[in-house]
């Protein structure tokens, strides 16, 4: 029986020649697979049956839009989950659900392999395998463009022998990667990382520096999920996608940075994520309100150390499922409202209401009403500071102590 090869398809140049260029090599049959997770642009029919045209034996489009905002891009908003404090890890959220979409197509179809179209220098290919090896340890992996020596010229040359019905004159100049969550813009002339991004590169957002009126949002959090958007009940995609659109607008979630790659490289890297960033500003103004002082800070490691992991293609790994239950319990009382005023390129947070808050207007006011005891505080900070003071009386007695002259006299 002829061997199968599941292929990650997205119907773009690359992709569609590998279908030919993995059956060439190996003599296996190809089924292209394409997975919604809100990327946008063209229809997947249209590409489910360029495929085919391409010669996949078969060619499936998996609709994972909801589960990508529900599973995935929501357990990167309850993590406030910024790679470098910079990246809502876009693309590093949508690997392991499209992979499982992968393995699910391999099971159905008996394929031996899952192919995909990464190049070697990137982090995706990492995800890509760590992920289907995770999922399905038998499986095995292939990467035309890495292992078969899948160039670009030579991926247009091969479309225009075969003569495939793909697009091989309109080159685009950057590396794109999309999804409801966000979208990722690499190499070109932004790989001099002293050029500045023009226009051409942005298409989530538009310009901050010309933006409309400012336009005000209620957003409502369940357990730290979005559930409505000025008082209209939302799914999670809903949420997403109304935010790219209005926080977009207002050319919110620009991001641009040197970012370092797990194989070790510093690669320049613009990101739009205007809904992402700001339900993550959102979410994350409602955790202060809502989160104990300790469990806050732990929460920060923990959601640093989560971050790390699935940049770096441990979705399925056992210590991310367990700081998943971690941030999961955190979220308990992290329910009400936030409200923000979206204006150029900001998204500045103006009010907040919960039921569930740990905010306690007798406690923290210095007007009328007060119920805090202050005079607890003394005792405390006598002994919150008796083991600095100590360890001060002894640097004193051993002629160490601080020099209170120090920085007097400079120029
Ligand atoms: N550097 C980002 C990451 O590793 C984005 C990669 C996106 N891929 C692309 N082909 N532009 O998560």
């Amino acid at each position: 029986m002829t061997e199968k090869i599941v292929l990650a398809y997205s119907g773009g140049l690359d992709t569609s020649v590998a279908i030919g260029w993995i059956h060439d090599a190996t003599g296996a049959d190809v089924i292209a697979c394409a997975v919604d997770v809100g990327q946008g642009g063209e229809d997947l029919e249209v590409i489910r049956q360029r495929a085919l045209d391409c010669g996949a034996v078969e060619a499936y489009v998996a609709d994972a839009r909801d589960e990508f905002a529900d599973e995935y891009c929501m357990a990167a908003l309850q993590a406030n989950s910024l790679y470098m404090d910079a990246y809502p890890n876009v693309s590093a959220i949508s690997r392991p659900v499209i992979t499982k979409h992968l393995v699910k197509a391999a099971k159905k179809f008996g394929a031996t392999t899952v192919a995909h179209g990464c190049t070697g220098k990137g982090n995706d290919q990492v995800r890509f395998e760590v992920s289907i090896t995770s999922l399905a340890p038998e499986l095995k992996c292939i990467a035309p463009v890495r292992d078969l020596a899948l160039t670009r010229d030579k991926a247009i040359e091969y479309a225009e022998r075969k003569g495939l019905p793909i697009e091989t004159t309109k080159h685009n100049p950057f590396s794109i990667d999309q999804n409801v969550w966000g979208r990722a813009i690499e190499t070109g002339f932004l790989e001099d990382i002293w050029n500045e991004p023009t226009k051409d590169v942005f298409s989530y957002t538009d310009d901050p520096a010309f933006p409309p009126v400012a336009d005000e949002v209620v957003i409502s959090f369940e357990r730290g999920i979005p559930v409505a958007i000025d008082g209209r009940k939302v799914s999670a995609l809903e949420a997403i996608q109304e935010l790219n659109r209005r926080a977009g607008a207002q050319g919110i979630g620009r991001i641009d940075i040197v970012e370092d790659r797990l194989v070790g490289i510093k690669s320049r890297e613009v990101y739009e994520a205007p809904g992402a960033m700001t339900l993550i500003t959102a979410h994350q103004e409602l955790e202060r309100v809502t989160l104990e002082r300790e469990q806050a800070r732990f929460k920060r490691t923990v959601s640093d150390r989560w971050t790390d992991l699935v940049y770096d293609g441990q979705w399925f790994s056992p210590l991310k499922k367990s700081l998943d239950a971690f941030i999961a319990d955190t979220q308990r009382y992290v329910s009400g409202d936030i409200r923000m005023t979206l204006h150029g390129g900001r998204a500045t947070v103006t009010g907040r209401r919960t039921e569930t808050g740990l905010y306690d207007f007798h406690l923290a006011t210095y007007d009328e009403g007060d119920t805090f005891d202050q005079g607890s505080a003394r005792g405390f900070i006598d002994i919150y500071g008796l083991a600095a003071k100590q360890a001060a009386a002894r640097d004193v007695a051993f002629g160490n102590g601080e020099d209170l002259d120090a920085g007097e006299g400079r120029a």
